[in-house]
């Protein structure tokens, strides 16, 4: 906010051409923005001892352009805290979700495969949904309209590709001519949840299902038509967690960066082979068995500071969510990934987010981050950690509520 509110005078002061008028106006200027750092919260937090850090030299650029990078802090997981709180503080008031009652609920509609898996978020929403008070049984008070299939469910079963496509093509033009509510706004004030990529492709038979509704997805790729102003990033997270969430234990992590995987993408087999010998990077080109038992995978999370999440068929990956909860500060390497709850979430306070050529200087990228700002990016982790776990009941600030809060502040898009 406080880049923002710089942006203007700035430009305003160098269009001046007058030296006199310049060198008054950047006084002024100069005094505005003392003035303004002064006050913002966030130069509040820059006093708490953490200096201008080098993250913020070497990622500056999205956000933060024209070198107001410093106004920056850790201090605020949230982009804005204030906002947040009272929007979310409405939002459990007044939500109202009505979810269509069609469908028999033994094939793929109404509730959940399961809670567990890589794709378990779908499951937990459907759950969730139903469990928890923000559901109307009357259409006539609902915010939003939830579209109530499963593609997970109707992959377990073995449907193909194009019979999904039908199945949700059917199901959902049957709603639209038995009910008023998809004609009134085109669709704009329902959605649609997804957690595996087959879901978001089956709604390609629907142009208005894509354009205009709004599509809860765990693969927010551009290239299947994800839409950032209007569709849902959803986390994806493998349940159940093997292991308890890390916390205050950054002696312990000894480890520079680790990543063991699938070669199954192009930056991954570049990664692994740039660092696989590398004696500080714990870089394997082979996946450490996840099968219960010695849980290795799992224990390297509690001993490195930064946990390397290369894009792999998808730009998402559940190793995001593992090293959240683990507390391995992620490190993104990933072109355009639009990031769970991004809107909400300073992704720059917990996370680092590199781009896929930033793979050949990964090692000196991580060693540039000094332990200060390893331990404000660690503690920003701590805070964030509640926004990425699933429950059932759900429980206040949850993945599920932030979905939700996702959702709300899309509902006013079109009113009725
Ligand atoms: C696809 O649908 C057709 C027609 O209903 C059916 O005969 C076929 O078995 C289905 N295939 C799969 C893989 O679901
Ligand atoms: C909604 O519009 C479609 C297309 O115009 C139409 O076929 C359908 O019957 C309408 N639905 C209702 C409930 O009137
Ligand atoms: C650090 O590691 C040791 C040995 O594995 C373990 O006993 C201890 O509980 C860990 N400390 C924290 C804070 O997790
Ligand atoms: C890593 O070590 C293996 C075995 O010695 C070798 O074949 C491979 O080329 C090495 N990779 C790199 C990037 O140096």
């Amino acid at each position: 906010m406080a880049g923002k509110s710089l942006h203007s005078p700035t430009v305003s002061c160098s269009i001046q051409r007058s030296l006199l008028a310049f060198a008054s106006l950047t006084l002024i200027c100069f005094a505005f923005i003392t003035f303004h750092s002064l006050r913002s919260p966030s130069s509040a937090q820059l006093s708490s001892g953490i200096p201008t850090s080098t993250v913020n030299k070497v990622f500056a650029g999205g956000a933060n352009e024209g070198g107001s990078g410093s106004f920056s802090s850790y201090g605020d997981v949230y982009h804005s805290p204030e906002s947040f709180f009272t929007e979310y503080a409405e939002m459990e008031r007044k939500f109202k979700i009505y979810i269509y009652t069609d469908g028999d609920p033994n094939t793929f509609y109404q509730t959940p495969r399961k809670l567990t898996g890589k794709y378990s978020s779908e499951g937990y929403f459907f759950q969730n949904i139903r469990e928890s008070g923000l559901r109307t049984e009357h259409p006539d008070q609902a915010d939003l309209f939830f579209i109530p299939i499963s593609c997970h469910k109707m992959r377990g079963k073995g449907t193909s590709y194009e019979n999904m496509t039908i199945i949700v093509q059917n199901y959902v033009e049957g709603l639209i001519n038995k009910y008023p509510y998809w004609n009134r706004t085109l669709g704009a004030d329902h959605f649609f949840v997804t957690c595996h990529d087959v879901g978001v492709r089956a709604t390609e038979g629907l142009p208005f299902l894509v354009k205009n509704s709004i599509r809860v997805v765990c693969s927010p790729s551009y290239d299947v038509g994800y839409i950032p102003h209007k569709d849902i990033a959803l986390p994806q997270v493998l349940q159940p967690f093997a292991l308890p969430a890390g916390g205050s234990d950054i002696t312990n992590r000894t480890v520079l960066g680790f990543w063991a995987g699938h070669r199954n993408s192009r930056i991954r087999v570049i990664l692994a082979s740039l660092w696989e010998n590398d004696t500080e990077l714990a870089i394997s080109n082979n996946r450490i068995s996840r099968e219960f038992g010695e849980l290795v995978y799992q224990k390297q999370f509690y001993r490195t500071k930064f946990c390397i999440c290369p894009g792999g068929s998808q730009v998402n990956s559940a190793r995001i969510t593992d090293s959240i909860h683990y507390g391995c500060v992620p490190v993104i390497l990933s072109n355009y990934y639009d990031l769970p709850f991004n809107d909400i979430l300073d992704w720059k306070k917990f996370s680092l987010i590199l781009t896929e050529n930033d793979v050949y200087e990964l090692k000196s990228i991580l060693k540039s981050i000094s332990d200060e700002d390893f331990a404000a990016l660690h503690k920003g982790l701590m805070e964030i950690q509640k926004h990425f776990e699933w429950h059932s009941p759900p429980v206040r600030f949850d993945a599920f509520h932030m979905v939700m809060y996702d959702l709300w502040l899309r509902r006013h898009v079109i009113k009725y």
